[in-house]
C-alpha cells in the first residue's frame, strides 16, 4: 500500500494497481487527486520490472468528473492553472513506460473519461458509463478531452459527445470504439485481470517498445512514425527476449522471458 489519501497504489509482481479512492463523492478528481494521480505515475514510471498498470475506483465510479464544487469558485487564472495540472497529469500517465489500462466499472465522466482516454486500453463493465458533461457546466473538457477524445473515437464522435454532453453506456462506447470490449459486472475484475496477465506474459521490451512507438506516432506524419517504428524494430533484435522468443517457437515451448 502507500502513503496515497484519495487513491492506493498496489503492486503484484509486474501489475500495480491505482485504486480511486473518494467513492462517497464517486471519485471526483480535485486538487489532492490530481496531485497524488501525478505522484503516482510518476512513481510508476520509475518502477523496475512493471508490466501493465491498471486503474479502477472504489464503488460506483471509475471517476464522476472534475470536483464541480472545488471548481464552483474558481477565478479564470485559477481555471486555467487547473487545467494545466490536468494536462500534465494526463501526459504523466502517458508517459508510464509500460501500459495502463482503465477498468471502467461505473461512472466515467468528464475527468474520468479523460483519465480513461490517457491510457492505452479502456475496458468496461455492463453498467459502465460515459461522457463529457462538461459544456452541461458552462465550461468544456479540460484535462485533454477535446483533443484525446477525438484520436480514440474520431473527430465526428468525439465532438458528438463534447457538443451534447450527453452520456453514453457501455454498449454505445463500444459501438465507437471507446473501449476495446464491454464484460459482465460478475466477471469484469477477472476478465480485465485476465488482459492484465496477458501483457505482462509477452516480452517486456517488446511490450514497451510498441507502446511507445503507438504513442509517439499518434501524433506524428507517417514517415516520421514509420522511423520510430523502424528503430525499435531494429533495436528489440539486440535483445536476449527476441532470441528466447524465437527459440521458444522453433522448439514449440513457451517463451520465458526475462526483459533483456
Ligand atoms: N464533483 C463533485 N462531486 C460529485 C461529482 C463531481 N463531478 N459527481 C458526483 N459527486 C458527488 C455528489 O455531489 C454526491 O455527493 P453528496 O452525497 O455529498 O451530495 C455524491 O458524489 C454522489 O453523487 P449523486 O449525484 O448523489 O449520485 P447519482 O447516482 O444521483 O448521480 C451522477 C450520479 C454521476 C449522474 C451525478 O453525480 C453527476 O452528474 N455528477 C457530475 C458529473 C459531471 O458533470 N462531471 C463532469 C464534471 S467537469
Amino acid at each position: 500500500m502507500s502513503d496515497f489519501e484519495t487513491l492506493s497504489l498496489e503492486h503484484d509482481n509486474g501489475i500495480s494497481t491505482v485504486t480511486f479512492r473518494r467513492p462517497d463523492k464517486l471519485n471526483a478528481i480535485n486538487g489532492q487527486v490530481l496531485t497524488e494521480l501525478h505522484e503516482a505515475a510518476e512513481q510508476l514510471a520509475e518502477r523496475d520490472g512493471l508490466q501493465t498498470v491498471l486503474l479502477e475506483g472504489q464503488g460506483r465510479a471509475f471517476i464522476a468528473g472534475a470536483d464541480i464544487g472545488a471548481m464552483a469558485e474558481m477565478s479564470p487564472e485559477e481555471g486555467e492553472a487547473l487545467c494545466k495540472k490536468g494536462h500534465e497529469t494526463m501526459d504523466a500517465i502517458e508517459a508510464i513506460p509500460a501500459p495502463v489500462i482503465a477498468a471502467v466499472d461505473g461512472f466515467a465522466l468528464g475527468g474520468g473519461l479523460e483519465v480513461a482516454v490517457a491510457c492505452d486500453l479502456i475496458y468496461a463493465s455492463g453498467r459502465a458509463s460515459f461522457g463529457v458533461p462538461e459544456v452541461t457546466l458552462g465550461i468544456i473538457p479540460g484535462f485533454g478531452g477535446t483533443q484525446r477524445l477525438a484520436r480514440v473515437v474520431g473527430w465526428q464522435r468525439a465532438r458528438e459527445l463534447v457538443l451534447t454532453g450527453d452520456n453514453i453506456d457501455a454498449e454505445q462506447a463500444d459501438a465507437i470504439g471507446l473501449t476495446c470490449d464491454v464484460f459482465e459486472v460478475d466477471v469484469f475484475e477477472k476478465r480485465v485481470r485476465d488482459v492484465a496477465d496477458t501483457i505482462a506474459s509477452r516480452a517486456p521490451l517488446a511490450i514497451r517498445a510498441a507502446k511507445r512507438v503507438m504513442r509517439d506516432g499518434r501524433d506524428l506524419p507517417l514517415d516520421e512514425g514509420l522511423e520510430r517504428e523502424r528503430e525499435a524494430f531494429g533495436d528489440l533484435f539486440d535483445t536476449e527476449d527476441r532470441v528466447e522468443g524465437m527459440e521458444a517457437f522453433e522448439a514449440r515451448r513457451d517463451p520465458d522471458f526475462e526483459g533483456r
